[in-house]
């Protein structure tokens, strides 16, 4: 694989499993230096194992990325081990998918705090070394139930929208230091968790896959490809957009 990333600092939130720990596998193959973080320790850890033993350079911050402190410790935890950050990758995050009358105040928060307030803190914590070194990429992992209103989809869309709206606004602000800001927007995707909903509402995960004109979900390594490619110094003139990887669902 090509090394377009070699020697680049990334920090993957939510890189435990699924598009995570596909954008962290594909960014070590590109040559990246990795920060890995997530919620769960255990499959962060084994993420982590996994990855070392191809040879990459990888340290681990596990923690809820909705907190403050946490969001501190783990972008900083990539100046402490490597000297500097150039790659943050938003991906924490996941869908509580139901009618919105039957969230719960519970749900409704969790929401958007793993998919909204972990993107704002590490872009909060990440933006400043960025700017200082006049060079940064940041790509978050959006939806594609923003553009459509996907079944279901109403509070997660609200967070989802939140990452959305953030990106054309930071991409504007800091357009003249070197940074750029994408969102990767997929369809629904062929993860483990996919066969989880499936069995529990197999209704809904057909729904969903009906409106893909290409009749499938989309495969993990083609979100990390896209993520990587928006990660790379050649996609400097790339900013503010919300690219759809989503075989087709939305056409605008
Ligand atoms: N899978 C899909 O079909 C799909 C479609 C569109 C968008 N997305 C988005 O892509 C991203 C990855 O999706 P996935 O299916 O691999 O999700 P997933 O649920 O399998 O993995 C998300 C990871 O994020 C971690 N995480 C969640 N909240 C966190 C927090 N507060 N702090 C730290 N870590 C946290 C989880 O522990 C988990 O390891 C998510 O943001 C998701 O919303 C997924």
């Amino acid at each position: 694989m090509s090394q377009r990333l070699k020697d680049r600092v990334a920090v993957v939130t939510g890189a435990g499993r699924g598009i995570g720990y596909a954008i962290a596998e594909r960014f070590a193959a590109e040559g990246a230096k990795l920060v890995l973080a997530d919620l769960d320790p255990k499959t962060l850890e084994e993420a982590a194992t996994r990855l070392r033993a191809t040879g990459a350079e990888v340290v681990t911050e596990a923690g809820d990325l909705a907190k403050q402190d946490v969001a501190e410790r783990t972008i900083q935890a990539a100046v402490k081990h490597f000297g500097t950050l150039d790659i943050l990758a938003n991906n924490a995050g996941g869908g509580i998918l139901r009618p919105f009358l039957d969230h719960t105040p519970d749900t409704l928060r969790t929401t958007i705090d793993r998919n909204l307030w972990t993107c704002i803190w590490c872009c909060w914590y990440a933006l400043p070394i960025m700017k200082a070194k006049g060079y940064g990429r940041i790509v978050n992992l959006g939806a594609d139930s923003v553009r459509n209103g996907l079944f279901d989809h109403a509070a997660y869309n609200a967070a989802k929208g939140g990452m959305h709206g953030m990106t054309t606004g930071l991409a504007r602000e800091f357009a003249r230091d070197g940074i750029t800001v994408n969102t990767v927007a997929p369809c629904v995707v062929n993860t483990p968790q996919l066969a989880e909903v499936a069995a529990v509402n197999p209704e809904l995960v057909r729904k969903v896959i009906d409106v893909v004109p290409m009749g499938r979900p989309g495969e993990m390594h083609e979100i990390a490809s896209m993520v990587a490619y928006l990660a790379t110094p050649e996609a400097a003139f790339v900013t503010g957009q919300v690219i759809s990887v989503n075989g087709g669902t939305t056409m605008l």
